[in-house]
């Protein structure tokens, strides 16, 4: 029949653009870019960003859905596809989601929280105490934790593409109507506007220095969900007919737009309402603490506005932790022959019960006590996985594609970028004009510029943190070891299953053959 009948995965090429994008889109654009950015020089940072985004951040996520693509399989089963020898790096950029969930849903539940709390938060004039007394409480952030999780949960039990797809299709282009309007609000407050535009953008090469290059490519990859085998496992849903160059084009677009619309509409309303304010922007706490006051002072219309903004967070993060919560999934449910729903109910059960004792870290409750040495243990973790393991995972699809796949016979062909573009396009992967340029990136300078990311990355880290911070390294590897023993002793020789199983596994959300 041609067109081969859709299996287990996306409908539609525009399913899969929405999803990666939703992925994509959490608080990384909505906090981490606008403040990163207006400490980091403005437009300065602004332009090395798109320049990551551009050059690295689309080499890694093409390598990443083509690898997903071409084993139609959870990210251990693509890797072993790729070269029989490396499955483990398919089990360790699994393991780095795993952790990011647990910490990434104890915010999505202050961000749930928030929303809630939109149309009540005026009387209280300091929302900062409110945010405290709440995170520090040791029972309602984890049930608003909770009450995230299970609504990431509900939508990817519904399968890939009755849950996922649909989800995205309607959440995000709502994401980006709530946006507009937020930002042309906020653009029109009045005079201050433009000290808070100045204050995020204007261009400061000065203050962007070797830091902030480094930040920015870290952010790149953070933000295009990338070394965590989101995009393997979400490009395993995809098939041929969906245009790889022209869509890696369109996720990062929408990704750009949104993290720098989010800052215009952020620090035009903090420059408007609350310009004291521009100092203590760094961190979480900025859309947790600052923004809350800065609706406060916009009067009875700032519950509308505070309810939206944090609409849109939730959803952005909601989105975000489907796709983390899939790459899991798709493993165990391939695995282990365990149904979707089951798999997931047992995935979303162990990560609420780690997100406890970080909500509790976090938050402060039980007197701060509950810490890793001087790190909090939403720190510590976020660290480990953006800091020391993403670049890890990352620079293994890289390699994989670049390096392993292709086996040359000739010398000389083991080191020519033509000869990989040649196998690849024998392989399926079709970009063009693009390809050669492609085969480069993806052998030589992401990799080289990934490591580079890793070591300097850490390094700025252990001058910024002091010697502490090789706990936090020194666990990543740790955990990265453990990866790999737990693959050699359980998986190398195992099956680990494709998407197709999916179809066969019991009778829970089998979708039409
Ligand atoms: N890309 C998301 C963001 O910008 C975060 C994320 C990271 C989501 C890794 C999934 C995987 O917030």
């Amino acid at each position: 029949m041609g067109n081969t009948k859709k299996k287990n995965g996306f409908a539609s090429g525009i399913g899969f653009i929405l999803a990666s994008a939703g992925s994509a889109v959490g608080l990384g654009n909505l906090c981490q870019f606008p403040y990163k950015t207006s400490v980091n020089g403005g437009a300065a940072f602004v332009f090395v960003y798109i320049l990551c985004v551009l050059v690295l951040g689309s080499t890694a996520m093409i390598a990443e859905i083509y690898i997903g693509r071409r084993a139609q399989a959870n990210t251990v089963s693509s890797l072993k596809k790729i070269n029989p020898k490396i499955g483990w790096i398919g089990l360790i950029v699994l393991f780095i989601p795993f952790l990011i969930i647990c910490y990434y849903s104890v915010l999505g539940g202050w961000t749930l929280r928030s929303t809630i709390n939109s149309f009540q938060a005026v009387e209280q004039a300091n929302n900062m105490n409110s945010l405290g007394s709440f995170t520090s409480n040791p029972y309602e952030p984890i049930i608003y934790t909770a009450i995230f999780i299970v609504f990431a949960a509900v939508i990817i039990m519904a399968g890939v593409k009755e849950g996922i797809e649909k989800a995205s299709k309607v959440l995000m282009p709502m994401l980006f109507i709530i946006l507009l309007i937020l930002v042309v609000y906020c653009l029109f407050l009045g005079e201050g506007v433009s000290r808070g535009l100045d204050f995020y953008l204007n261009p400061r090469f000065d203050e962007l220095g070797f830091e902030g290059v480094i930040a920015a490519m870290g952010q790149a990859f953070f933000s295009l969900s990338l070394g965590m085998g989101i995009m393997i496992s979400y490009g395993s849903y995809t098939g041929k007919e969906i245009k790889l160059g022209r869509s890696v084009a369109l996720i990062s677009l929408f990704d750009t737009l949104v993290a720098l619309f989010a800052g215009l509409m952020i620090f035009s309303a903090i420059g408007a309402l609350s310009p004291g304010d521009f100092e203590n922007t760094q961190g979480v706490m900025l859309i947790y603490s600052i923004l809350p006051k800065v609706f406060n002072n916009m009067g009875e219309i700032g519950k509308t506005v505070s309810f939206l903004f944090f609409a849109m967070v939730s959803i952005a993060a909601v989105t975000s932790v489907m796709s983390l919560m899939e790459v899991v999934a798709q493993f165990v449910i391939q695995k282990f022959k365990i149904v979707r729903k089951k798999a997931i109910l047992i995935i979303s059960a162990i990560c609420l019960i780690i997100s406890i004792p970080i909500s509790w870290s976090v938050g402060g409750a039980f007197n701060g006590k509950l810490m890793f040495g001087e790190y909090d243990i939403l720190t510590f973790i976020d660290e480990m996985t953006n800091t020391v393991l993403m670049p890890i995972g990352a620079l293994g699809a890289c390699v994989a594609l670049g390096w392993l796949m292709a086996k040359p016979t000739k010398k000389a062909d083991i080191f020519s970028p033509k000869y990989l573009y040649k196998q690849l396009s024998k392989d399926g992967l079709k970009l063009g004009s693009f390809g050669n340029f492609f085969s480069v990136m993806v052998k030589y300078v992401t990799p080289i510029i990934i490591i580079s990311l890793e070591v300097l990355g850490i390094m700025g880290n252990v001058n910024k943190y002091g010697n502490s911070y090789w706990l936090i390294v020194g666990s990543a590897y740790a955990l990265l070891l453990a990866c790999v023993v737990l693959y050699f002793v359980f998986f190398k020789n195992k099956d680990c299953g494709n998407n197709a199983d999916e179809l066969v596994i019991g009778n829970s959300v089998v979708q039409e053959k």
